[in-house]
């Protein structure tokens, strides 16, 4: 059976995703630039919902502003033409020379100056076409050598870009929230707040925390070696995830930006039952879009740009349906009682109880039998991890 994406799954894209050209830092293009209204327009095909898009994705850095109102109402008619939307939007702080040592944190204050310029125009942009959602993605803020940056002054120097650009969205009374993305290096060496758990930090930092939250991706937590469903968890657990990055990598090393899926498949499964079915009472814990940012693979051509955007989706729908059938099989709710996930639920304290109360509590000491959880006890996490490998390979129903 083929699942076939419903609106209400929220698939959407980056414009420099599907259009990315095959450039690496060893060669150049593998394939032919595409046109954004051809994108939008094949992206409706496939059953997209939404197009994203850095400002300088969508007209040449250094446009004049006749150019890039020619871009963006093109790109108006095509969404209007194949109903789709723009969820998200962000602003291209990495490409051009000006940036090499980053926007909001370059050593250079005509810079940082430059920088927030560059993303308000591209938030008003977002208002204007009803994006939700401002990304950051800092992937030049940081550095190589560690007496060139002082990383708590650029954390200053970040933390008002990012109070200044809130202040703003209240001041305009706009209903658009920032994303951060952490990522840990590529193309620094050292990328300020590499992973959600810093990002999250920071944010508590702010003026106004309730604006900001996360855009985590799949393979920026996995090149630091960390566990991304468990970092979506816990950004979850903030209520924190705002947006997120869905993609593929195979371990510990370059951003391989691959197919969602085709890389830890376990913790793909992982990831979509949480989203999908780790909400209140087995619903939905996210409701946003399911933004992918991939690249399809320089050996591809334009079919294959194609073929890869669609695997995206399928590799998706299909997760969820495992997932829910993971979820409904009454095997797995004896594996997930023996595991006692239903204690973890409960609280450690009766309500109310202090210290004086535990300490009166012989079944917490004197009479609680330690030794008995030797050569016994076990919480069977193997046997349950094994039905979601076999509900993973469709060997269950
Ligand atoms: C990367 C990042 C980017 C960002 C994008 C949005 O590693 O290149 O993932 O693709 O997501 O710039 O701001
Ligand atoms: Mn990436
Ligand atoms: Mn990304």
């Amino acid at each position: 059976m083929t699942p076939t994406a419903a609106n209400a799954d929220k698939f959407t894209f980056g414009l420099w995703t599907v259009g990315y050209n095959g450039t690496d830092p060893f060669g150049g293009p593998t394939r032919a630039p595409l046109d954004v209204v051809h994108v939008v327009e094949k992206l409706a095909e496939i059953g997209a919902y939404g197009l994203t898009f850095h400002d300088d994705d969508l007209f040449a850095f250094g446009s004049t502003e006749a150019e890039r109102r020619a871009q963006i109402d093109r790109l108006k008619g095509a969404l209007a033409a194949a109903g789709l939307t723009v969820p998200m939007v962000t602003t291209n702080l990495f490409s051009q020379p000006v940036f090499k040592d980053g926007g909001f944190t370059s050593n250079d204050r005509a810079v940082r100056r430059f920088a927030v310029r560059k993303v308000l125009r591209q938030l008003e942009l977002g208002i204007e076409l009803g994006a939700k959602t401002l990304v950051m993605w800092g992937g030049r803020e940081g550095a190589e050598y560690d007496s060139a940056k002082d990383i708590r002054l650029a954390l200053d120097r970040y933390r008002e870009a990012v109070n200044f650009l809130g202040d703003y969205v209240l001041s305009q009374g706009w209903d658009i929230r920032f994303a951060i993305e952490p990522k840990p290096n590529e193309p620094r060496g050292d990328i300020l707040l590499p992973t959600v758990g810093h990002a999250l930090a920071f944010i508590n930092e702010l003026d106004h925390p309730e604006l900001v939250g996360l855009n985590p991706e799949v393979g920026h937590e996995q090149m630091a070696g960390l566990n991304f469903a468990s970092s979506i968890a816990q950004a979850l657990w903030h209520g924190k995830l705002f947006h997120i990055d869905l993609n593929g990598q195979r371990g510990i090393k370059y951003d391989q930006d691959l197919v969602f899926g085709h890389g830890d498949l376990h913790n793909a499964f992982a990831l979509v039952d949480l989203l999908e079915n780790g909400g209140l009472n087995g619903g939905p814990a996210y409701d946003g879009p399911r933004h992918f940012d991939y690249k399809p693979s320089r050996t591809e051509d334009e079919n294959g740009v194609w073929e890869s955007a669609k695997a995206n989706i399928r590799t998706y729908l299909l997760l969820k349906e495992r997932a829910a059938a993971f979820r409904a099989d009454p095997e797995v709710k004896d594996a997930l009682a023996t595991a006692k996930l239903d204690q973890l639920a409960q609280s450690t304290f009766a309500p109310g109880e202090t210290a004086a109360d535990i300490k009166a509590d012989r079944t917490a000491w004197e009479d609680f039998d330690a030794a008995s959880y030797f050569n016994a006890k076990g919480f069977g996490f193997v046997r349950l991890q094994q039905l979601a490998t076999e509900h993973l390979l469709g060997a269950r129903a």
